[in-house]
């Protein structure tokens, strides 16, 4: 996928933007706090209609104005949409060729991202839900089947949740009728098992490479870690491992009122040769780690819909030494449409950024200058 031009209204620091973009690199550089974070947090929203950023959605709009609109000409299979979000106060009004859309899962993958922000260390550093939020970020992206199975899995999670209470409590509640939301359950927690395991040993074949290009350093790995132990991810043993734990567990489950099993509760970790890298990584091994992730699903997304992604790269020089810096751009200078932002380009390679667009932010303004 390509954006090819993009158009903000109202959106954080920009009045007015639009803005050409290059079908390769384009790099925006500008001091601390003019907006290069914004332009791409944009671009994030526009793709799946809401921010990376972790809890409650912050505000969008342009201080002292009512509504503000990102839309953007977006190349797909060779055919160039429309897309358009309009945010006021309350909510978002989504359309494609000017025809508006209801379901978000039938507007996620008409542009499909991959984005880094500094914000992402806490991807290693962080709580599971944040590990667990990627995933499922991704994975919409690029799977309906999963999109529409984690939404299911977590109305009939919800639901179980609110019966195992009620069974404690209520002499109306039975527990045949638990046991049917229980197999619906299972039946959904086996789809994000594989999808999630099935992620993360691509990721596996491609980090490796990436992480020892980019440091010439040791070997990365991501390790799947479900909440139960998974030996075997075929359907038939899942389901009857699953029964099994939530039959045993049935009083545990009931005394909590909660479900205590499930991808609700799954989490990975990153590995260094076989160090976590959570205890003992470094601020830029842990950065290089998370990029390389991020690199590494480049393929996956392509593998899985047939167009590349864009990537976004939110402030990535910073941390890093300047052969790492030429190496990571090395990398990247491929045929996929990126979008880096930076404080500086020192120490970069020219060869490195020779035809990409370059341009120039400040206050919300943005300039061309190559
Ligand atoms: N809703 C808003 N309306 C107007 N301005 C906003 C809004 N939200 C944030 N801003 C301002 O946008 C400016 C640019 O923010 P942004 O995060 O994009 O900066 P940046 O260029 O990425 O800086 P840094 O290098 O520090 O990361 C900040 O001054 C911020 O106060
Ligand atoms: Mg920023």
């Amino acid at each position: 996928m390509i954006i090819k031009k993009i158009i903000l209204n109202n959106f954080r620091n920009y009045f007015h933007l639009n803005l050409d973009l290059n079908e390769k690199m384009n790099i925006f550089i500008g001091k601390n706090a003019q907006g290069k974070t914004n332009i791409l947090e944009s671009i994030c929203v526009l793709a799946l209609t809401k921010t990376y950023r972790y809890g409650v959605e912050p505000n969008l709009i342009a201080f002292n104005k009512e509504k503000s609109k990102i839309s953007a000409k977006v190349k797909k299979n060779n055919i160039i949409n429309n897309l358009e979000i309009d945010i006021d106060q309350n909510n978002k009004k989504i359309k494609v060729n000017k025809k508006s859309i209801q379901k978000i899962s039938d507007y996620i993958s008409n542009l499909n991202i991959i984005m880094f922000t500094p914000e992402d260390l806490e991807i290693i550093k962080g709580s599971p839900h944040i590990r667990r939020n990627l995933i499922n970020i991704e994975l919409s992206q690029i799977s309906k089947k999963y999109l529409n199975t984690y939404n299911e899995y977590n109305k009939i999670l919800k639901m179980r949740n609110e019966y195992l209470k009620l069974l404690l409590t209520s002499s109306l509640a039975d527990k045949k009728y638990l046991d049917i939301i229980t197999e619906k359950l299972i039946e959904k927690s086996i789809i994000i098992y594989q999808e999630r395991k099935k992620y993360l040993d691509f990721i596996n074949l491609k980090i490796k490479n990436i992480y020892k290009n980019i440091t010439d350093e040791e070997i990365l790995s991501v390790k799947y870690e479900p909440n139960i132990f998974i030996e075997n991810y075929e359907t038939e043993i899942l389901t009857e491992k699953l029964r099994e734990i939530f039959h045993q567990n049935y009083k545990k489950e009931l005394n909590y009122g909660m479900t205590l099993f499930g991808p609700h509760r799954d989490d990975f970790s990153f590995y260094l040769n076989d160090k976590n890298l959570k205890l003992f990584g470094s601020q830029g091994q842990q950065k290089i780690a998370i990029l390389s992730f991020k690199l590494s699903e480049i393929d996956i997304f392509k593998e899985y819909s047939q167009e590349n992604p864009v990537l976004l790269l939110d402030d990535i020089f910073s941390e890093l030494d300047i052969q790492k810096r030429n190496k990571l751009l090395d990398y990247i200078n491929k045929d996929i449409q990126s979008i880096i932002t930076t404080t500086d380009l020192k120490n970069i390679r020219k060869k490195n950024i020779n035809n990409a667009y370059i341009f120039e932010i400040k206050n919300g303004e943005v300039e061309r200058r190559q």
